[in-house]
Order: C-alpha cells, then sequence, then structure tokens
C-alpha cells in the first residue's frame, strides 16, 4: 500500500514535470523514428485518435503507468526447458545482448536447427515447424519495451561488460516458461542503480 502510494505521487510529479520536458526532448532526436521503437506493440496503437501514440486515453494511461496486458505467445515456449534441461545460455538465443542495444528474439529457423529433429511430434513443435514451412516469422508479443513517449535509448552491452546479471532487470528465467514483465523497470529502477555503481544520471544518458 506504502509503495503503491509512493509510485502514485511519483507517477503524478512525472506528468507534472512531463509536460514541460516531452517538448524538450522531443527536440534533441534528429533521428527519431517512432516505427523503430522496440516497445509492446499495441492492438490498433497506429490508429492515433488521442495522441499518435495512443489511441485512446485509457491507453494512455495505461502506458504512463506501466499497466500493460500480460502478453499471450502465439507457442507455447519454454525457457525452463531450454536453461535448465538442455542447459543453453541467454546468448545462445538473445545474441545481441553482450554486443549491442538490442538483445533480439531469435528466428524460426533457429529453433528449427534443433527441432527439426527434437521433440516434432509434440503440438507446440508442430506450429512452429508449421511457421517454418509459410516462411513467416513467429510473432512473440513484446514483454519489456518502452513507450514510445518516454524516449528512451536503453542499451544491454554497457550493462554486460559491467557485470550487471540478466536477472537485476529481467527476474530468474530458469523458473518460467514465456517470459513475464517479473521487474518493474521504471526511470526509479535505473538511477538508482546508476546512482549506487557511479554511472552516469544525465537525462541524455538514457532520454533522446
Ligand atoms: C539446442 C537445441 C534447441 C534449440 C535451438 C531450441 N530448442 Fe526447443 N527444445 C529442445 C529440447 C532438447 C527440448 C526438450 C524436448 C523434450 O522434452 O522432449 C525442447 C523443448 C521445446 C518445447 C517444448 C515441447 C513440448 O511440448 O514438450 C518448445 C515449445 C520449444 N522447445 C520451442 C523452441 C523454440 C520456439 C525455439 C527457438 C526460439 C527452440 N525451442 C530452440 C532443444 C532446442
Ligand atoms: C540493466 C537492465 C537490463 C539488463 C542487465 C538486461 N536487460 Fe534485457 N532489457 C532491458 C530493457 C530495459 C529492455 C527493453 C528495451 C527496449 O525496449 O528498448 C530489455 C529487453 C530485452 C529483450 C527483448 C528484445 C530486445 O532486444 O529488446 C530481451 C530478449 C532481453 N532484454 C534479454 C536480456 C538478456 C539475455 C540479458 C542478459 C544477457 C539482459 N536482457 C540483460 C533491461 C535489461
Ligand atoms: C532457446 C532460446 C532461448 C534462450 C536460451 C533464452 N531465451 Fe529468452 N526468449 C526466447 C524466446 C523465443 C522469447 C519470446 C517468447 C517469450 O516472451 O518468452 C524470449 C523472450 C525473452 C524475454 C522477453 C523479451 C521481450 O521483452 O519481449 C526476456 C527478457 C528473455 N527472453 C530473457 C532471457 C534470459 C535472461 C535468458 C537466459 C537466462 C534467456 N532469455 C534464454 C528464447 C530464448
Ligand atoms: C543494476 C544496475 C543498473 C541498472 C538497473 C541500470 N543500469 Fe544502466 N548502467 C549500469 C552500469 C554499471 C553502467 C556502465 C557504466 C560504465 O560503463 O561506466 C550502465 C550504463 C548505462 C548506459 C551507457 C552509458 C554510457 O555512458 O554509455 C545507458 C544508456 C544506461 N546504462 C541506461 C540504463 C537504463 C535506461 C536503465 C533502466 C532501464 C538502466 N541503465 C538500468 C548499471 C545499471
Ligand atoms: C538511467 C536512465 C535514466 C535517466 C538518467 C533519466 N531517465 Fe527519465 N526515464 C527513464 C526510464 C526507464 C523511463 C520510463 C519508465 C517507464 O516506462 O515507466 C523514464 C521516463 C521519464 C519520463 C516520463 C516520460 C513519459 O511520458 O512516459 C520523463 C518526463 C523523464 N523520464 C525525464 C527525465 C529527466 C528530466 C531526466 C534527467 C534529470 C531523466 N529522465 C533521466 C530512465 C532514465
Amino acid at each position: 500500500m506504502l509503495r503503491q502510494q509512493h509510485n502514485l505521487g511519483y507517477g503524478l510529479a512525472l506528468a507534472a514535470t512531463s509536460v514541460l520536458l516531452w517538448g524538450l526532448l522531443k527536440g534533441r532526436g534528429p533521428n527519431y523514428d517512432p516505427a523503430a521503437q522496440s516497445g509492446p506493440q499495441e492492438p490498433g496503437a497506429t490508429s492515433g485518435v488521442f495522441t499518435p501514440a495512443h489511441p485512446s486515453l485509457a491507453d494512455a494511461w495505461r502506458d504512463f503507468f506501466n499497466r500493460r496486458p500480460a502478453p499471450e505467445q502465439p507457442i507455447a515456449y519454454t525457457h525452463k526447458v531450454h536453461l535448465v534441461k538442455v542447459g543453453m545460455h541467454c546468448t545462445d538465443c538473445h545474441v545481441g545482448a553482450d554486443t549491442g542495444p538490442d538483445a533480439r528474439i531469435p528466428g524460426v529457423k533457429v529453433c528449427m536447427t534443433c527441432h527439426q529433429v527434437i521433440a516434432t511430434d509434440k503440438p507446440e513443435i508442430k506450429k512452429l515447424a508449421a511457421y517454418l514451412q509459410r516462411g513467416e516469422e513467429i510473432p512473440w508479443q513484446r514483454v519489456y519495451g518502452f513507450t514510445a513517449l518516454a524516449h528512451l535509448k536503453f542499451n544491454h552491452a554497457p550493462h554486460i561488460r559491467a557485470s550487471v546479471d540478466c536477472k537485476v532487470c529481467h527476474g530468474d528465467m530458469t523458473q518460467v516458461t514465456v517470459a513475464a514483465r517479473s521487474v518493474d523497470i521504471t526511470m526509479g529502477f535505473c538511477i538508482d542503480c546508476h546512482k549506487a555503481k557511479n554511472a552516469s544520471i544525465d537525462c541524455t544518458v538514457c532520454h533522446f
């Protein structure tokens, strides 16, 4: 209860300043391209009735306070099995996490290097094979990510170089099937650690 009130107060304070800062931050981005943002893909998000980013006031509110519907994935993928039973490492699949800004999600071809022969009789693997056969990618729903409105530039690589474990920001993936937003990644979450580790808290480090 206390924490919720604190968050609400924080949110309202941000709401007040964001009106001013929005213009400021927006002005900084010559390369700004909403289409390139890796934020969650909300159905109908392009209709732009309320603002270009939010089809309705309710969507804007949900976005701002980080209330998002739990994503429903097209295939019942399991992190637990691949990490614990198969013994794979995060970066076997999320190949960009230690080298660049985006961690990336593997394409269906990567999955099928194994599943051409492994568990081929299982219904979920049949679905997987069908995507490849149709020449389609799997439409995974985004779990983490920011609204385009926040103008964020997150970069994985410096964190991995500084030995920040994936777990700190994404929870213990060895215990889950599909990913869930188990860590609430707010501005306070980023700033607290940056202060603790003497990393920069300059607005332009994280915002464009
Ligand atoms: C290195 C080999 C390998 C790769 C790459 C791989 N898997 Fe698997 N996967 C396995 C193994 C081994 C199992 C366990 C099979 C079993 O329990 O019989 C498994 C199990 C599964 C299952 C559970 C099947 C069931 O119903 O029991 C799903 C779903 C699955 N994988 C999806 C994927 C997807 C999606 C990808 C790509 C993102 C992928 N796998 C990549 C080896 C792999
Ligand atoms: C300091 C916090 C932090 C750490 C550490 C971190 N991530 Fe992330 N991760 C994020 C944030 C924030 C996003 C959303 C970024 C966005 O949408 O711009 C994200 C997004 C992702 C995505 C979605 C695809 C993408 O590229 O955006 C995957 C997959 C992912 N992370 C995997 C990993 C793996 C694997 C590790 C460890 C090797 C890791 N992350 C470490 C914060 C972190
Ligand atoms: C065999 C491939 C594979 C391995 C290994 C793997 N993942 Fe994933 N990961 C996926 C797939 C496929 C998805 C998309 C489905 C989902 O959201 O669960 C995903 C999704 C994610 C997401 C959510 C991305 C987003 O924002 O939509 C995070 C975070 C993530 N993985 C972190 C990790 C971490 C951390 C590890 C290691 C502890 C790891 N993964 C290991 C295949 C893998
Ligand atoms: C658990 C600690 C931790 C968390 C949480 C964290 N960071 Fe960092 N961040 C670091 C460290 C450590 C560095 C590396 C500083 C260095 O290399 O000097 C860093 C570096 C960065 C850099 C690169 C800075 C530069 O000078 O190039 C960016 C951008 C960044 N973080 C953004 C974020 C954002 C956005 C979030 C929240 C989504 C976040 N960080 C959360 C610890 C953290
Ligand atoms: C270490 C990274 C980091 C730094 C430094 C940082 N921010 Fe943020 N900021 C974030 C993240 C992450 C979010 C989005 C949180 C979310 O989606 O809930 C955010 C959100 C915001 C928002 C709300 C945007 C919206 O409408 O959703 C404003 C305004 C903002 N930041 C302003 C600032 C200002 C001003 C500074 C400098 C004093 C600053 N930020 C420094 C990470 C950072």
